[in-house]
């Protein structure tokens, strides 16, 4: 199964130089680790010179292994009083060594321990795909692809100022080297871009020279003589070379919507120097669909790894990483990873669930199947069946959320909040978009407007695309005594079981229905799911003395959220790629978020703010490209109906 991660063995060769016995090579120079990566792949860029005075500079490396060149690049950019504003790392790893292993390799470097002990703490689980961590407040950023060079690179969407090419000795691991993987890491190269490798092997010339990279043999490191260092110099740019990170006047933006979508890419926006003005129509945050009173957040999990498995992987530990470090820098966040249980429907469905997490393979931090005995034991009440174990899944008051991240974005004063004001019409007047209300006043204007405003976000952007309004009530149980599981129950719908004894109920899914009133017949319906998931608890509650709260989901035709840069529908033409459809310059949305909002407002927030700011987007392309806001218009242009 593709999805399926082979953590690096942990080994050594005579000289005590930790080695791969899959590729039979060494990690580095058996004369130091460090000082290969300082001479090697630092100096062969011309690093920390070349960052000097940047705002942003992006490293892609082909092979993480230990992170002794990302620690030693980190290490470096402290020490500069030059160091760009912010320090992209971008890595490719196929078999990541897992954090133990990490830890008992990084103590042969005790020069780097600050650093590298960061590393470990922030060392994501073994999964596939891309892996955020943000080190220094921000300004060093790692991404980790967890993925083979050969597949990923052509997802990866950045723009690369150098590449540290680290991949085994060629004749050992010949596939990390091939032309095909130096031609779509060309892609990548801003102009100028310079790559480096200890290897002065002839088939790599090759690949660079083929790929548009100039060459030029350099003293090598310890018993090397030779290295090569060499530029991107293509005769003629690709087509599809990296655009200019977008430029400026002020960095400056609106955000419409204080709910989960709008305080995420608040507080990641504010975060990276930008201050925000935020649009509120009701009078305090919260107040629409993210007032619920708890939510569940959990990935979604297929036999295939769908791309609906992969974006909600990739939201979900994005989630996490964030919310962590709200709390890690002091917000109250009322929340629980008290995990989730995903129940099976019947026997059926059990032995579905079984055989995809054994074809899966994923690590058990992340999921594990689980047969009913066991899942009774670790949700502490009798569950329906078996099912899918998250560990790392929970429940959170969306709210708390909200006002810690609106908290965070307010340090520095960098956020304005126009709470009570509507946004009625959108103007772009000399390259800023201007929000107006109803009495066609400007409420706020600036070079970047994010539409976080839900349902409401594809009126003001006149997007037609195919959304729907669906009801959803909640039903509250008082903590009346009664046990409550340890978990998370899932399946068709859910049990939160609350800190305080008491729990929530959910949800209907009624579509054409307008009612802001939770009802009777909804008490009713949320009690039947919750005798799906388990064995009579609750049997004397009464729907009619029920209480409970209404929300509006935003829901798209494919259930998946929209998210980045709007079209220019104006200039849409058939057969264009997702990527390159026409953009309107500075306006995004994040809206959609269905019943996922806990799962895609934090990745809704750092892919719009990388977006903004020319960063390497946190997700591969495909996936980017799967919530592009364009897409319908992009489909109806494929199908001839513009
Ligand atoms: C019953 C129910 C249960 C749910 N359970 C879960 C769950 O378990 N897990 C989960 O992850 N998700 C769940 N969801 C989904 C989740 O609540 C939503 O996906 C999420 O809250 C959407 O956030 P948002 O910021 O996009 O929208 P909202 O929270 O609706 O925020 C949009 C904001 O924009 C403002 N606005 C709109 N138009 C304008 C304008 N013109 N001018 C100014 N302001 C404007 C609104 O007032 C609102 O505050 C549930 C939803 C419901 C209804
Ligand atoms: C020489 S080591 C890298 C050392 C590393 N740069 C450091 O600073 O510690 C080469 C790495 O490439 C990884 N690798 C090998 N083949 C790969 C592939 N096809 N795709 C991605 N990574 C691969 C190996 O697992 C190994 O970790």
């Amino acid at each position: 199964m593709r999805s399926h991660i082979v953590p690096a063995t942990l080994a050594y060769d005579v000289n005590g130089t930790p080695y791969s016995p899959e590729y039979g090579d060494v990690y580095h120079s058996a004369e130091s680790g460090p000082g290969q990566a300082r001479h090697v792949f630092l100096g062969g860029n011309d690093l920390p010179g070349r960052w000097a005075g940047t705002r942003i500079f992006t490293i892609v490396e082909t092979g993480f292994g230990l992170g002794l060149n990302f620690l030693a690049t980190w290490q470096a950019w402290r020490a500069d009083p030059a160091r760009p504003e912010r320090l992209h790392f971008v890595s490719v790893e196929k078999h990541p060594f897992t954090r133990e292993g990490l830890a008992l390799l990084h103590a042969r470097y005790p020069e780097l321990a600050p650093l590298a002990q960061q590393l470990q703490a922030a060392w994501p689980p073994l999964l596939p795909g891309l892996h955020r961590l943000h080190f220094e407040d921000g300004r060093v950023t790692l991404t980790l692809a967890f993925a083979n060079v050969a597949d990923i690179a052509t997802k990866l969407r950045l723009a690369a100022d150098a590449f540290y090419l680290d991949g085994f000795a060629p004749d050992r691991n010949p596939d990390m080297w091939a032309a095909a993987v130096m031609k779509a890491l060309a892609r990548l190269a801003r102009p100028g871009a310079t790559a480096a490798t200890y290897t002065t092997a002839r088939a790599v010339r090759d690949a660079l020279a083929a790929a548009g990279f100039a060459a030029a043999l350099r003293p090598g490191f310890g018993r090397k003589r030779d290295m090569l260092a060499a530029r991107y110099a293509p005769l003629r740019p690709p087509r599809d070379a990296p655009s200019a990170a977008p430029q400026w006047g002020e960095r400056r933006a609106i955000v419409i919507g204080a709910g989960l979508a709008g305080a995420a890419v608040a507080e990641r926006l504010t975060s990276r120097g930008w201050a925000v003005e935020l649009i509120e129509r009701r009078p305090a945050p919260a107040a629409e669909a993210s007032g619920i009173p708890a939510g569940v957040f959990h990935p979604h999990v297929s036999r295939d790894d769908s791309l609906l498995s992969r974006l909600t992987r990739a939201g979900f530990l994005l989630a996490l990483n964030r919310w962590r470090a709200l709390e890690a820098a002091g917000h109250r966040l009322g929340w629980a990873r008290c995990g989730v249980l995903q129940i099976a429907k019947d026997g059926g469905d059990e032995a579905r669930m079984a055989a995809a997490a054994r074809a899966l393979g994923l690590p058990p931090e992340y999921l594990e199947y689980l047969p009913r005995a066991t899942a009774r034991a670790r949700a502490g009440c009798d569950t329906r069946a078996g099912g899918w174990w998250f560990p790392e899944g929970g429940w959170m008051q969306p709210a708390s959320l909200i006002n810690a991240q609106l908290a965070a974005a307010a340090r520095g004063s960098r956020l304005v909040n126009h709470l009570g004001r509507v946004v009625q019409t959108l103007d772009l007047r000399d390259d800023r978009w201007e929000a107006r209300g109803p009495d066609g006043s400007v409420i706020a204007s600036a070079p970047v407007m994010v539409l976080a405003n839900s349902h409401d976000a594809a009126r003001l952007a006149r997007l037609d695309a195919p959304l729907k309004q669906v009801r959803g009530q909640l039903t509250c149980l008082p903590a009346d005594g009664q046990p409550l599981p340890r978990a998370v129950l899932a399946g068709p719908g859910h049990l939160i079981p609350l800190a305080d004894g008491a729990a929530v109920v959910g949800a209907t899914y009624d579509f054409d229905d307008d009612d802001p009133e939770p009802r009777e017949e909804g008490h009713a319906g949320n009690l039947a799911r919750l005798e799906k998931l388990q064995v009579g608890n609750h049997p004397a509650l009464d729907p009619a003395r029920l209480n409970g709260s209404v929300g509006f989901r935003c829901v798209a035709a494919d259930r998946l959220p929209l998210i980045g840069n709007l079209p220019d529908l104006s200039v849409a033409r058939a057969g264009v790629q997702a990527r390159r459809l026409p953009r309107q310059a500075g306006l995004y949305g994040a809206f959609a978020y269905a019943s996922r909002g806990l799962t895609w407002a934090a990745l809704g927030g750092e892919l719009i703010s990388s977006m903004i700011d020319g960063e390497p987007l946190p997700v591969e392309g495909d996936l980017a490209d799967a919530i592009n806001p364009g897409r319908f218009a992009l489909r109806r242009a494929r199908r001839g109906k513009n």
